[in-house]
């Protein structure tokens, strides 16, 4: 099951497996240059067979960055950069897009936006001016205009773990009075803007994937804009986590939570939804997609620790099995430090 085609808008997948958004933070300069060649980071994970990469979260502009060694993709001069990655995962057969974020109150330096002024750490946040907004609107569109222009297949739009789009879907930020604050409606109103005009700029071939924070604060809102964002044209749905999942009521099952989400999703659409969290074993990538529960599975830390997870696991051969390190993922510090590194 894992080695079965599927569509994505034009593009045929050639399985089922996706590399989801894993950021190399202290991989890039803090102007959104690479500082580690990711032609061959991700070039390695399309030659070991998974059919579809999604590039790490990649900054739209200077201050939306949530770490100041990000990707970025705010001027021309970061094509090159995409143009080397996207030639290398074509060359092993892989689909490849690339994930766009504003971080908004979870942004770089002390002064920072946000749908609302109330703030995260020392920061000092102030409630977006309607200028503002369109101006994150604009630099949407152009990072995925440049994105096409360097050869990529499609975009992510980065809607979860409370970054910027999460800050205005989610009740419990979002204390706007204006079209984008109060109903739900007007709440999602910035993510299905941003994604319209995308649409528009790109064209109809262009993947447009949403990467959607659920149970936030309710999975009853989050199916009603699954469907919306179905509706307006969005070719793919990457299930995750958003600012308030943690009170899910869900029946006993052996995944996590945030898979289990992603199963509902699932559920709701007809476009491809993909789910996500703690995929080590393929067998539990198997279950899943064999019981008709979802249509792609992604596989995160997995990859890290073994760039040939896919091509084994359909082969059914051994896999660098991932430490899920505790208290936290040791790449996330920097990806020398993940034990898997030699391997990279
Ligand atoms: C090192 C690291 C970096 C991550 N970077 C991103 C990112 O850039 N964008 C994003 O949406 N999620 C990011 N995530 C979350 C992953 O995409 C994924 O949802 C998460 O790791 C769970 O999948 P897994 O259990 O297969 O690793 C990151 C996770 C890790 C561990």
């Amino acid at each position: 099951m894992i080695n079965r085609p599927i569509q994505i808008n034009k593009y045929e997948v050639k399985n089922r497996i996706a590399m989801p958004a894993l950021v190399c933070f202290h991989w890039a300069d803090q102007e959104g240059f690479e500082t580690y060649d990711r032609g061959v980071h991700y070039g390695k994970r399309a030659k070991g067979g998974t059919g579809l990469i999604i590039v790490e979260a990649t900054a739209i502009s200077k201050e939306g960055r949530l770490a100041d060694t990000e990707l970025g993709l705010w001027r021309d001069e970061h094509i090159p950069q995409f143009q080397k990655l996207a030639a290398s995962a074509h060359a092993e057969g892989a689909v490849v897009i690339i994930q766009l974020v504003h971080a908004g109150r979870q942004g770089v330096g002390p002064s920072v936006y946000s749908s609302s002024s109330a703030s995260l750490a020392e920061k000092e946040c102030h409630a977006m001016s309607a200028e503002q907004i369109e101006q994150v609107k604009r630099d949407f569109v152009s990072a995925a205009i440049r994105a096409k222009q360097a050869g990529l297949d499609g975009v992510e739009i980065h809607g979860a773990h409370g970054y910027l789009l999460s800050q205005f879907t989610s009740k419990e930020v979002n204390d706007r009075s204006d079209q984008y604050g109060g109903s739900l409606d007007n709440r999602l109103r910035l993510s299905l803007d941003i994604l319209t005009a995308i649409r528009e700029a790109v064209g109809k071939e262009f993947i447009l994937c949403y990467r959607l924070g659920v149970n936030d604060p309710t999975m009853e809102e989050d199916r009603y804009f699954a469907r919306k964002l179905e509706q307006i044209g969005v070719d793919l749905l990457n299930v995750s986590s958003g600012i308030g999942a943690n009170n899910l009521e869900m029946p006993e099952i052996s995944y996590d939570p945030i898979t289990y989400m992603g199963t509902e999703i699932y559920k709701e659409v007809d476009i491809p939804v993909i789910c996500v969290f703690g995929i080590r074993d393929p067998k539990q990538a198997e279950y899943l997609l064999e019981n008709d529960l979802i249509d792609m599975v992604a596989v995160g830390r997995g990859l890290l620790a073994d760039p040939e997870w896919t091509n084994k696991a359909i082969a059914k051969d051994k896999i660098n099995i991932c430490y899920h390190c505790k208290p936290r993922c040791r790449y996330v510090i920097d990806g020398r430090e993940c034990p898997w590194y030699s391997s990279f």
